[in-house]
Order: C-alpha cells, then structure tokens, then sequence
C-alpha cells in the first residue's frame, strides 16, 4: 500500500496530510456557503452535471474517516449553488475477496438519447471514472449507469471500457461534442504528462483521436484535466481550453491551463508549448472541472481545495465557490475570467443578513473599521470594493483580524494592492493555524496600467477567496484564525487611496 501511495506525487500531499488528523471538533472553522463533506476527508470534485433544476456534485470521498482512503463517489445537489443536500454515497469502493477497487476522479454525463442502451426511461445518468486498483497496479475507465436520477449507479458488466494497462491513468472527463455527434473523452497519463483524447457513440467504445503535451508546467504528473469551449467577452468568438492539475512539484498544488483550438480530433495551443498560464494563484486550488448538460450552456466550475496542514475535523477539504468561466482578449492573447458564479451573485441579497456600504473613503496613511456599527461578525462574508490607489501608496483591507489591548496584532490577513507595481499581494503571515510556509505570501501582477483595482473578498471561516478586477485573476486559500479574530479594516499605508466603495453581506445564515 506505502509503495503504491509513493507513486502518486499530489498522493504524496494527501498522505502527508494523514498524520495531521487528531479529531478535535473544529466548528470555528467549518465554512457555511461552501461545500464542505457532511463528515470525513474529501478531494477532487466528481461527475459534475445539471439535472431537473438541480446540480449534482459528486465528490472523491473516503467515507469511514477523516484521511484520504477508501475512494468512493459521495453525492450532494444543490438549486443554487449555496445549500448543498447530502445524499449517500453514489458509488462505493468495491471489495471482493479482499481486492478493493477505488472510485477515482471522473465525470457524469446526462445520455438523452440512449446512446448507451443504458436507460430505461428516456435518458439516464452515466457515470464515466477511474478504477484503481492498488493490487493490479493497474488504472483504467470504468463506466456505470443510474436510472434513479443520479442517485444510485450499476457498474457496466464489461469495464474497463479504456485501459492501457498502465499503473498511471486517470481522471476521464466527458461531454458530448455536438459538432461530431459523439462522446469526447479527455483524459490524463499523469507520469507522461500526456492529455489524451478518445471519441465514442455510446459511452462504451472508445478510439483514440490524439494526444497533447508534455506542455507547458510538467513538473509534476498530469491529474484532472477538462476540456471546454467559452465565449470570448465582447466578441462572436468561442475558444477551447485545457485545464490540466499538478501538485507536488516546485509550484506546490497549481493548476494550469491552455487556449486553443479543437477540430474534433486535436488540441492545438495557441501559446509556445513551454507557456504556463495558472488558473490560480494561491496555494490549494486544484482538480477543478466544470458542470455538464447547464441550461443556456453556461459555464461554471468548481475546484477542491486541497487542505492545508491544520487539522480540521470532523471533516476535511472543502470545494471553491462555483466559477463562471469566460475568456477575455488580452494583447498577450486570451486569458481566462472566472467570477463567482451569476447563480450565486443574482440571489447574493437574499442570503445576506447584514450589509454593510460605504461610499467615497479617503485613506490617508491610516486603517479604519469601516462596519462601525460592529454588524459583521464571525467570518463567514463577501466583500466587493473599489478602490484607487494613488503612486506609491499601499493599500487593501486586513481582515480576520485581532489586536491585543497594546494594538499588537494577534491575527491578521492582509489583502493589498501596490499601484506602482500593480501588484496585489495576500500576505498570510499572521492568518492564524498551521499553513503552508512556502506560500504564507502570494502575490499577482495585475494587467494594465491603472491606480484603481476592484476586489471581490469571498471569506468563509477557513476558505479564502480573493477575485480581482472581475475575475481576471483569483486566488484561492485557507486561513485558521483565533476565535475572536474577525475585525475589518481599510488601510492605505506610504500615502492615499479613496475607496470607492465597499459593500459587505454577512453569509453566516446563507439566508435561513
Ligand atoms: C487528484 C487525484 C486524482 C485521482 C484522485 C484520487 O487529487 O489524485 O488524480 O483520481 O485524486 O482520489
């Protein structure tokens, strides 16, 4: 078991990670607006797919404890993205006669048309994953087949439909590919650096079409990747992008991806073959892919975030704030946005208690509470502001914050942007809990050249997000601050900046 463990390099993090659980209930850190397992450790979120009004999220889940094991597919859905239904495990870890066989990452797809032959009313819900098999040494695609809904799943009796014989290969992400009227499997051979590409009729005969890379980050083996085609904003434009995962390398946990073109049988990329584009800059977004069959073809992803080294329990890792996808223009070429999702934003004022807004701050050399009325409390908020940094000055908001009767700070966050650098840092140093060192300080080179900056804040108890100029860049984290460490202040430190303004909704009861 060790040895097998040994061969997986983002494995490598989770078992590190094993180590770490000591049970000791945590609630001052259990996020209220996102995702996290009702108990117990999860990963990689699974089989992502809109159906009948509501979107299912599968994920990778050990469902006896609080560590990586046992991989199973566990089950929540959601009307809005927000509040998640638990439901039992959708497909569990197969054991017979003492040969186990985990359910690893994959995708599910909504089969209409009984392409399959599957379904018994109508459409069904396939499922397409990774079997791994610790005692084969051995990783192929499996497929399996609900007709309840997505609920329940029954193994398709002649798996594998892909195999190449391989310990490593993994994480099938499918949809249907309307321009050739069949099935397109992406799917990654970690170690090779490798996307492969398949095509099939009916979910159970696969031919390979191509395959692309080692490009760009290879520095690690090649997990979860996903193929998509989004709308250039402002344009007739669509591209394709490559989302590909890679942890344990020398840029930590990273995901990153490419923009192209697919003609139903390669992926070609636009950029030079050594370009690395990351999805994101903070130091746990990883295994991200989007939602299949959303109505008006919208795009929206989420990702894991892989847990940091403090303990938390009775659960473990936790999923992002679900991401609508876009590309934008850029003169360096097309560069992805991704925004808290519009299913999300539209009903933002329904799930606030409290708002706090302010308007027209001028900060000079000083860091003020701009909720005087001491109305946000607990950590668990979303806050969107402008702001205008005049040359040379410093500033953002520290947040997650306490200072001892001296004013020395116990904990804090500091999010701040530098105009004359134009760059926005997210310094950690003082968060609070048992981080990551190498990552304690990020920081991202905004494009353009202006003073102004707008920030989108999405704290959640442990989860932080930050999305900067309207999603042209995000940073994904976690922080464990004290119990009392939830005061928020704006600074502007070596001169001026005017906020524009701030607004901030209190999430700590989603709206109940
Ligand atoms: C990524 C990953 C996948 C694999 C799954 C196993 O985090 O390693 O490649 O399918 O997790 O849990």
């Amino acid at each position: 078991m060790k040895r097998l463990l040994l061969c997986f390099s983002s494995v490598l993090i989770k078992v590190a990670l094993i180590a770490q659980s000591d049970n000791i209930p945590t609630l001052q850190w259990r996020p209220v607006y996102h995702f996290t397992p009702d108990k117990n450790w999860t990963n990689d979120p699974n089989g992502l797919l809109y159906l009948n009004g509501e979107y299912h999220l599968y994920n990778q889940q050990n469902p006896f404890e609080n560590f990586w094991g046992h991989m199973s597919w566990g089950h929540a859905v959601s009307t809005d993205l927000i509040h998640w239904k638990h439901l039992p495990i959708a497909i569990p870890e197969k054991i017979k006669d003492s040969d186990t066989t985990w359910i690893f990452s994959g995708s599910a797809v909504w089969d209409k048309n009984n392409t399959s032959g599957f379904c018994k009313n109508g459409g069904c819900v396939v499922a397409i994953y990774t079997a791994h098999s610790p005692n084969r040494r051995n990783e192929s695609q499996y497929i399996a087949y609900s007709n309840d809904g997505g609920k329940t799943f029954v193994n398709y009796e002649k798996n594998p439909v892909v195999d190449l014989n391989r310990l490593d290969f993994r994480d099938p992400n499918v949809f249907w590919y309307e321009p050739g009227k069949f099935w397109l499997m992406t799917v990654v051979v970690p170690d090779m650096h490798k996307a492969q590409f398949y095509s099939s009729p009916n979910l159970k005969d696969w031919t390979l079409l191509s395959e692309f890379g080692p490009q760009g980050y290879t520095g690690a083996n090649w997990e979860c990747p996903f193929l998509i085609q989004l709308p250039v904003e402002g344009t007739n434009v669509k591209k394709w992008v490559l989302g590909i995962s890679a942890a344990g390398g020398e840029r930590g946990v990273f995901e990153q991806y490419f923009v192209g073109d697919f003609d139903g049988k390669e992926f070609k990329n636009d950029n030079a073959a050594d370009k690395v584009l990351p999805l994101d800059y903070g130091d746990t977004y990883y295994a991200a892919i989007p939602w299949n069959n959303v109505p008006g073809d919208k795009k929206i992803y989420i990702g894991w975030m892989i847990p940091n080294t403090q303990p938390t329990w009775p659960w473990r890792g936790q999923m992002s704030i679900p991401r609508d996808l876009s590309l934008k223009q850029t003169p360096e070429g097309y560069r992805l946005i991704q925004k808290p999702s519009s299913v999300i934003t539209k009903s933002l004022d329904k799930l606030s208690d409290n708002v706090v807004s302010v308007a027209n701050l001028e900060l000079n050399n000083e860091e003020i509470n701009p909720d005087k009325a001491g109305k946000i409390k607990g950590n668990a908020y979303w806050l969107d502001a402008e702001l205008n940094v005049k040359p040379n000055a410093v500033a953002g908001f520290r947040i997650a914050q306490q200072k001892d009767e001296g004013g020395k700070v116990i904990n804090e966050t500091v999010i701040s942007y530098n105009s004359s650098t134009r760059q926005l840092t997210v310094d950690r140093t003082n968060a609070g809990g048992k981080l990551n060192e190498h990552a304690l300080k990020r920081t991202i080179d905004i494009e353009g050249n202006s003073n102004a900056v707008k920030l989108t804040i999405l704290l959640d108890k442990s989860s932080l997000e930050v999305f900067v100029n309207d999603g042209e860049a995000a940073l994904t984290t976690y922080i464990y601050p004290g119990e009392h460490a939830d005061n928020i202040t704006a600074f502007a430190a070596g001169g001026s900046a005017e906020i524009k303004n701030i607004k901030i909704r209190d999430l700590s009861n989603r709206g109940k």
